[in-house]
């Protein structure tokens, strides 16, 4: 099989411009169409055209056949069923995070294999350090999860945050966070999860680091934990006293894995642990890049 045309959807924001990155020179995938408001440029990205991003037609005729979107909420809700008609769209927002389209690689990737049209989409970027761990920790009986988040300013998009408000200083509230990653742990894992959860925005670049501390049902010791976690192979543990750190571990796994330090036994059965993802690549643009590739066979879900 040649390589599949891809166009990208928002790709003058944040998560556009890894996209962008990202699909530089990809083995299956040749990026043929950007579409933007063109609010933040006009110049061509990456030697290509900026279109509409209502511009279906221009791209069926480039041969386009993905869409990963960067769109926010309210466009994406407006415009990606409309290229969802036509190609498989790969949806960043919370617009179309519902049962069934909400996919999480490692865990119901096999939802999207075969799938060459309509919206799937991949879940909140914070939810990759929550949620994937868990999932390990299932078999122990996940009783009740607690979790403070230091979230990237990237996270909060291109031009949403002001350097006044973020330098020197810690904001302990995302609008609608707490809620989206409660839900979308719930559907991933498909169980009820207790979760306490406090989202807070740091002045880190790239990253979204999480403190958790997991009540579990059955006796455990960190062999086990440490035991668990090696079996995802998504899962780095480190065993440095003072990491996971966003600055030097984010990259791990060409940015997709999930660094995982401190692992501690708490009271009463609980574990403590502090993990890390690199919210651009694998809380977006190369989680969207592998849905694509399970999609068209490329990389097997597991
Ligand atoms: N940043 C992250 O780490 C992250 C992680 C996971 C998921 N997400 C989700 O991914 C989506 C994109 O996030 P982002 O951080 O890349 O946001 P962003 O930096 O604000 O970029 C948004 C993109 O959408 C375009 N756009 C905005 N309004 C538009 C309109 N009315 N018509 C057409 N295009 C429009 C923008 O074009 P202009 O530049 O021309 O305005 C820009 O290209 C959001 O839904 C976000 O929740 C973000």
């Amino acid at each position: 099989m040649g390589k599949i045309n891809v166009g990208i959807l928002g790709a003058s924001g944040a998560i556009g411009e890894v996209y962008r990155s990202l699909l530089q020179s990809h083995p299956y995938f040749c990026l043929k169409f950007l579409g933007s408001a063109s609010k933040s440029t006009k110049e061509p990205l990456h030697g290509l055209e900026l279109f509409s991003v209502e511009d279906v037609e221009t791209a069926l005729n480039l041969g386009v056949k993905i869409l990963f979107s960067g769109l926010d909420n309210e466009t994406a809700k407006k415009l990606e069923p409309e290229w969802a008609k036509s190609c498989l769209v790969i949806s960043s927002s919370s617009a179309f995070r519902q049962k069934d389209r909400l996919i999480f690689p490692e865990i119901n990737g096999d939802k999207i294999v075969g799938k060459t049209k309509g919206i799937f989409a991949k879940t909140n970027c914070t939810l990759h350090p929550i949620a994937l761990p868990l999932k390990q920790l299932l078999s122990l009986g996940v009783l009740r999860v607690s979790a403070t988040t230091f979230q990237a300013i990237s996270g909060a998009g291109r031009q949403n945050l002001s350097a006044m408000d973020i330098f020197d200083n810690v904001i302990p509230y995302i609008q609608d966070e707490e809620t989206k990653i409660q839900e979308e742990l719930n559907i991933v894992l498909e169980q009820t999860i207790p979760l306490n959860i406090t989202c807070c925005r740091v002045p880190v670049l790239d990253g979204h680091l999480v403190v958790l501390d997991v009540e579990l049902e059955k006796f455990f010791d960190l062999k086990e934990i440490y035991r668990l976690f090696s079996l995802e192979p998504s899962i780095q543990i480190l065993t440095e006293v003072d990491r996971p750190q966003p600055r030097l571990d984010r990259n791990n796994g060409n940015g997709m894995s999930v660094s995982i330090g401190r692992i501690r036994k708490g009271e009463k059965n609980t574990l403590q642990f502090v993990a890390l993802a690199h919210n651009r690549i694998r809380g977006a643009a190369g989680t969207g890049i592998k849905l694509a590739e399970m999609a068209y066979g490329f990389t097997q879900p597991r």
